[in-house]
């Protein structure tokens, strides 16, 4: 028995969903463990294209599937998903999915809340994804939330929205949103509750149940470390814990036994919203980054900034996280670049860093020391076998083995789930 943890070591989309579906044939259950629907998972199987947002990807191959306590829900959203994949043939039932009954509900003052600062004209725009994800986790934390068990109970449920309300009211009124009243929350939750209701367990006992029959759990991580409320690139950050000790806080399943942590690296770098991006290409090479590697928002359709590989902040990411090994993806992207360049230190009055300090997050005041490596022009997508890959190609692999010192599990040369070059496999 062993059990995988997957993460994104970048700020997101580094294309963890192919990655997920990849490991999810060894795996006995997948689970979900932070974040909502702000994620988007692509996933191509024969063919069809699978995007998932809080669905665990192990669904689309019939695996068990858990959303943890420590993702924030839309239960409209969620409904739609399971609608849509069960229209490509999946079918859903209690049997394949469980959610857990603590899991925090984002309801629609939450999303209006969300959109309402972003609009705001002053103060700091984060750029989210607008989905009501960080006023969610404030309920949460303000002790103030809806958790799913509330909604089956008439007369707990409408106690906890009117003490929400108590808070959200008179915020909505110095926006300038219209107050809301508590029978027309109360009223979308009834509707939807039966729909939810066969799901929704205590999924901690189950996974304990799993790891003590040795089964093997994939715990799916969203997003990325440097989005990482605590550790990211604050207050660019989702308001989630993204970095892997969250699969125990948003699972409860207290010690993940023998488990191996993957971290999802594209093989350049993106970033979709505001802040700091010390290798970003605000010029023609992020420009052919963007068009080659597709880099619009699965979730919004914004199109990402793209930059270099920046070794200082996947070093920092390894070490926040615990990172055993990376899984590379998109290496293809670079095929027709003459000369690659890889971040590998910041300098800062005179001083040299290999991290990113928390205050020196703004592009322009860090010097950035780059190494050039050739470029290979030639196709590497779809490649199969390391030996097969270009001279410089295999190069360039094995200098981010040399200069991160984190061994290479799994190559991605492709969206088809077949195009993986295998290193190392992360169920041991
Ligand atoms: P939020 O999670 O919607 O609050 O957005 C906060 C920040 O995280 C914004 O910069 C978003 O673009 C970013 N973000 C949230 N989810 C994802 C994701 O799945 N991929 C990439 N960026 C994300």
């Amino acid at each position: 028995m062993s059990n995988v943890i997957v993460i994104g070591s970048q700020w997101g989309d580094e294309g963890k969903g192919k990655i997920v579906d990849w490991l999810s044939n060894k795996a006995d259950a997948v689970v979900r463990f932070q974040g909502g629907h702000n994620a988007g998972h692509t996933l191509v199987v024969n063919n069809k294209v699978y995007k998932l947002s809080l669905l665990p990807s192990g669904i689309v191959r019939g695996k068990k599937s858990y959303i943890g306590n420590g993702v924030v829900l839309d239960l409209w959203a969620l409904a739609n998903e399971i609608k849509s994949i069960e229209k490509k043939g999946i079918l859903i039932n209690s049997d394949l999915l469980s959610i857990s009954e603590t899991a925090t509900l984002i309801l629609p003052y939450h999303k209006e809340l969300d959109t309402a600062r972003e609009h705001k004209l002053q103060g700091v725009k984060i750029g989210t994804t607008g989905r009501g994800i960080g006023p969610a986790y404030e309920d949460r934390v303000g002790r103030r939330a809806i958790r799913l068990c509330d909604i089956f109970d008439k007369q707990v449920l409408k106690n906890k929205i009117e003490n929400a309300l108590f808070h959200h009211n008179p915020i909505r009124k110095g926006l300038g949103i219209e107050e809301i009243n508590s029978q027309t929350i109360i009223k979308q939750l009834n509707e939807i509750s039966s729909y939810i209701k066969p799901y929704v367990k205590n999924i901690w006992k189950d996974l304990l149940n799993l790891q003590e029959s040795n089964k093997n759990i994939l715990f799916e991580g969203a997003q990325g470390v440097l989005l990482d409320i605590d550790h990211g690139t604050y207050p660019f950050v989702t308001s989630s814990n993204t970095i892997s000790s969250q699969a125990n806080i948003g699972s409860g399943l207290g010690k993940i036994s023998n488990h191996y942590t993957l971290g999802i690296t594209k093989a350049y770098l993106t970033r979709v919203g505001e802040g700091p991006f010390p290798t970003e290409q605000d010029n023609e090479i992020g420009e052919k980054l963007g068009i080659i590697g597709n880099e619009f928002g699965t979730v919004t359709g914004r199109k990402r900034r793209c930059g270099w590989l920046d070794l200082v902040l996947l070093k920092q990411s390894a070490d926040l996280s615990g990172i055993n090994g990376l899984a590379l993806t998109k290496l293809d992207v670079l095929d027709s670049f003459e000369k690659i360049y890889v971040c590998i230190a910041y300098k800062y009055n005179g001083k040299t860093y290999d991290y990113l300090p928390p205050t020196l997050g703004i592009n322009d005041k860090i010097e950035k020391e780059y190494i050039e490596i050739d470029g290979w022009s030639q196709n590497t997508r779809g490649s199969k076998n390391f030996n097969d890959l270009p001279k410089n190609a295999k190069k360039y692999i094995n200098i981010l083995r040399e200069l991160t010192g984190i061994e290479i599990s799994l190559l991605s040369t492709s969206p088809e789930r077949e195009d993986t070059i295998l290193f190392k496999n992360p169920f041991i």
